[in-house]
């Protein structure tokens, strides 16, 4: 699968095969996704795997605020990472100062390109994904024991996909990019 195949045909999967995903899979999918770029090279992403279905089931139950669609397919799913980032590094001096207007947002800049590398990174490997961001984040820190220093950025569920959704329709290319 080349790379301009791997962007268009990837999509978000919500349900899944009951199938587990071998650790040597997951050591793939991190191997690509650590590639990533990011702040100065700080490399602030980091995940955690939650594929117990007892932990999955208390996920669901206590982390998704209550939103049925996520708690769907998270119980559904055969794996969740936590996408946790180091905080205080992207985007920060050495002083602790922000170093630019965006101040903490690069924080979040950078585990969102983790978050799409490790997806794409993912469906290269045969995994569907869904990146979620409808969490409690305190009760998440707390089912995967964050460690202090760390947010989280995002849940993605994940497992071999049991749906080949269509794509959600795109803007017009005109609608998105302007020549200055
Ligand atoms: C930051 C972010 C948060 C998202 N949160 C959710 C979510 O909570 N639940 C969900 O089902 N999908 C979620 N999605 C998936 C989007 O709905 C999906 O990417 C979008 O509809 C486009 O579909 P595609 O990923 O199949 O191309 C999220 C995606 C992103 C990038």
């Amino acid at each position: 699968m080349n790379t301009l195949e791997c962007l268009k045909e990837r999509r978000s999967i919500r349900r899944f095969k009951a199938e587990k995903i071998p650790h040597e899979v997951f050591e793939k999918i991190i191997d690509a996704a650590r590639y990533s770029p990011s702040w100065k090279n700080t490399q602030i992403a980091r995940y955690f795997i939650v594929e117990s279905k007892d932990a999955l089931e208390s996920i669901a139950s206590n982390c998704l605020m209550g939103f049925e669609h996520n708690i769907g397919i998270v119980k559904n799913a055969a794996a969740v990472a936590v996408l946790a980032y180091v905080e205080k590094r992207s985007g920060y001096e050495r002083d602790g100062s922000f170093t630019t207007s965006k101040a903490a947002g690069w924080e979040m800049f950078d585990a969102g390109i983790a978050a799409l590398s490790f997806c794409l990174a993912a469906r290269e490997n045969g995994v569907g994904t869904c990146i979620m961001g409808i969490f409690d984040e305190k009760t998440v820190a707390e089912a995967v024991n964050l460690p202090d220093g760390m947010c989280v950025g995002a849940l993605i569920a994940m497992g071999y996909p049991d749906e080949s959704p269509a794509p959600p329709p795109r803007k017009e290319i005109s609608q998105l990019l302007t020549f200055v």
